[in-house]
Parts: C-alpha cells; structure tokens; sequence
C-alpha cells in the first residue's frame, strides 16, 4: 500500500496483541490512521480502548508479552523514502534512528522518559550528538536553546539541575524539549498534559502549538479530555476496544457525531449551566478488557441502538459516509458480510 504522495504516517489495519496464560488480549485490532504534514491528529477513548498500545505499536516500544501481529505502518521519512515500521525489529538501528529523530513521544508521566540521575542538559544534549551533531560545544547550544524555547526560565542553571529540582510543568516542558530537540516529522503526545493544573496544562498546549507551527510538525494527540480535542485537533479518531470506530475532522465530529459511542462520549461531556444538576450522561457499564473478543461490534454489549443477528454477528467495516467522515457502525451500512474472521 503506497500512501498519498504527502503523508507522514499511514496506519492500516494494525493488530496488537498480548499473549497471556488467559487468551490472547486483543488491544489494537484493525486500526487506520493517516496523518498528513504539519496536522493535529486526535484520539479519543475510554480507557483500555488501545490508544496508548497503538503509539507504542508505532514506535515498536509494545512490551512484551505483547506484539503486533499483522498490518502495515508506513512512515515517510525525511529523506523521502517509505519504510514499514511494522515490519522492523524492535531493536534494530533503523527503528532507534527513527525514534527521537524523526518520531518522538511525550507522555503523561516525564519519567517515563527523563532520566532521575542525569540533568536535563545532559539529557537534552546527548539526544542531538546522537541525531544532529556530534560536535559537543554545538549540541549544547541547541540544547540551551530549546530549553529556552519551551519557557524554561534561567536555562544555562536549568541545564545543569536534576529532573527531580524542577516543579511538575517544567518537567514537562524538560521533556517536551527533549522530544522536540531534533524537529521530528512526527511528535507522539500521550495525554501529556493530563496530570498537570489547568493553567499549566493551558501553557503547554500553546507551546506545542506554537513549536508545531515553527517545525512544521504532525502531532497525534490522544486523550480523554474533549475540551482539549476540540482545541487542538484538526481530525479526531474515536478509538473503542481496539478499533477506530468513527473519524471526521473536528468540527464534523461535534456537530454530527453518527456512532452512539461517540454521541455517548460527547453527551458526558459537562456542559456551561448544566453544572451542578445531578449527573452527567454516563456511558453504561465499562470498557470490557477484549480477552478472545468475538467477532461483533466491541460496543454491542453496551449500546442502545443494538441490532439483534448484526452488531453481534461480524465487525462492521469503517465505511465513508462523504466529507471525509468515516464510521464503523451497522445503523450507517447496509453491508452484511463479515469484514473479519
Ligand atoms: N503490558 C500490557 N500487558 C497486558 N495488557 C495490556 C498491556 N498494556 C495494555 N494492555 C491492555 O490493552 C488494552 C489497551 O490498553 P491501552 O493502554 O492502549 O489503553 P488506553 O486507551 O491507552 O487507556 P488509558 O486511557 O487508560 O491510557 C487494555 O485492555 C489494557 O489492559
Ligand atoms: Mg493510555
């Protein structure tokens, strides 16, 4: 499958399971993803509906007992040729150039991928000599740079301190410079903002704007937080049990959103004046773990608009209904034939 002449990222079909002594966990199971130059691609879900997995999956960092077991995820490398990151071995020299030059991720925790025992600066730094340049004097520079871009007050007493001096935000700001500091194509961000105060959240995510519209970059955003979606995003994916089950561009999306998960999800969100008034529209039941799913509509067990001998007899294709919105649901096809075994 060749993408689009332009497209950074192309997922198609993507399956990621874990093999556990109980069954086989089917995290990520049929996901399609594009994602152009320069575009804000949310994903949205429930918890445990694999959007964590499917970044992991892109990046090859799935840990085992998981893997992926099938699909094609082409990257458009900076040097223009194609290469299927599925395809790679998780530790080959290929896949380690890849990550952090020109696919990087942010994640919730700043841990996750600062060191506690070396400073920011060291860390920073040894991210450019392994990309960008090898000499020593350069790549601080452009390390004292980026951490003065990203808001870091006092970078050349920043650089030398240890991620533990420096409060929540900054941390964040640390790693966010760290994944930016070799202008990737493609920058990962895994509710990056979610543990963070609502000020502080507000000024990361004007950051990353701000960065994304200096380096150009994608950004594939997931989250819960739809106030933050309807922000930034420019398409939205929704992601249930590990399948994209409805994709538009944003505005398309709150406006006419057609599968009930995602008029479910959007129904929960709190609105201005209704506050304060008992409930919100909670979604029925949980996300079931998909432990040797059956092959039906992941929502069936918890839908309203449940169609007895179709959502549970095959998985329904994700099927465009024009203007680019695309939606895998029994109410919005007329196709009956099984797309998956
Ligand atoms: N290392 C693992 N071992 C076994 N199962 C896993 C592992 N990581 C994830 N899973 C399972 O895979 C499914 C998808 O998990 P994932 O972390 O991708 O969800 P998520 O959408 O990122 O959720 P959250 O919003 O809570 O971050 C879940 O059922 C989860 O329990
Ligand atoms: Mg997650």
């Amino acid at each position: 499958m060749i993408p689009a002449s332009s497209t950074v990222l192309e997922v198609r079909d993507l399956r990621t399971y874990f093999h556990l002594a109980e069954g086989t966990l089917k995290a990520v199971d049929g996901v399609d993803l594009t994602i152009e130059p320069g575009q804000t691609v949310g994903v949205i879900g429930e918890s445990g509906s694999g959007k964590s997995v499917t970044a992991q999956s892109i990046l090859q960092i799935v840990t085992t007992p998981g893997a992926i077991e099938s699909g094609e995820i082409i990257l458009r490398r900076s040097d223009g040729s194609l290469v299927d990151l599925a395809k790679l071995n998780p530790r080959s020299r290929e896949i380690r150039d890849i990550r952090g030059a020109e696919i990087s991720m942010v994640f919730q925790e700043p841990m996750t991928s600062l060191s506690p025992v070396h400073t920011i600066g060291a860390q920073i730094t040894e991210a450019i000599e392994l990309h960008i340049t090898r000499d020593k004097r350069k790549a601080k520079g452009l390390a004292l740079d980026m951490i003065n871009r990203v808001g870091i007050s006092n970078p050349a007493q920043r650089y030398d301190e240890y991620p533990h001096q420096l409060s929540g935000g900054m941390r964040q700001r640390a790693m966010i410079a760290m994944a930016l500091s070799c202008s990737p194509s493609l920058l990962i961000a895994d509710e990056p903002t979610t543990a963070l105060d609502v000020t502080v959240q507000a000024q990361i995510l004007e950051l990353m704007k701000e960065l994304q519209d200096e380096f150009g970059m994608a950004v594939m955003y997931i989250t819960h937080d739809l106030g933050v979606i309807a922000e930034i995003a420019d398409v939205v994916n929704v992601m249930y049990l590990g399948r994209v089950v409805e994709r538009a561009s944003t505005i398309e999306l709150f406006k006419n959103p057609l599968h009930p998960y995602t008029q479910r999800l959007l129904n929960s969100i709190p609105r201005l004046g209704r506050r304060g008034q008992g409930r919100l529209d909670a979604i029925r039941g949980s996300v079931p773990v998909p432990m040797n799913p059956p092959p039906q509509c992941g929502f069936a067990s918890r839908c309203d608009e449940f169609i007895t001998g179709k959502c549970d007899a095959a998985v329904p294709s994700l099927v465009d209904m024009g203007n680019e919105h695309f939606v895998r649901c029994y109410l919005h096809s007329e196709e009956s034939e099984p797309q998956y075994a």
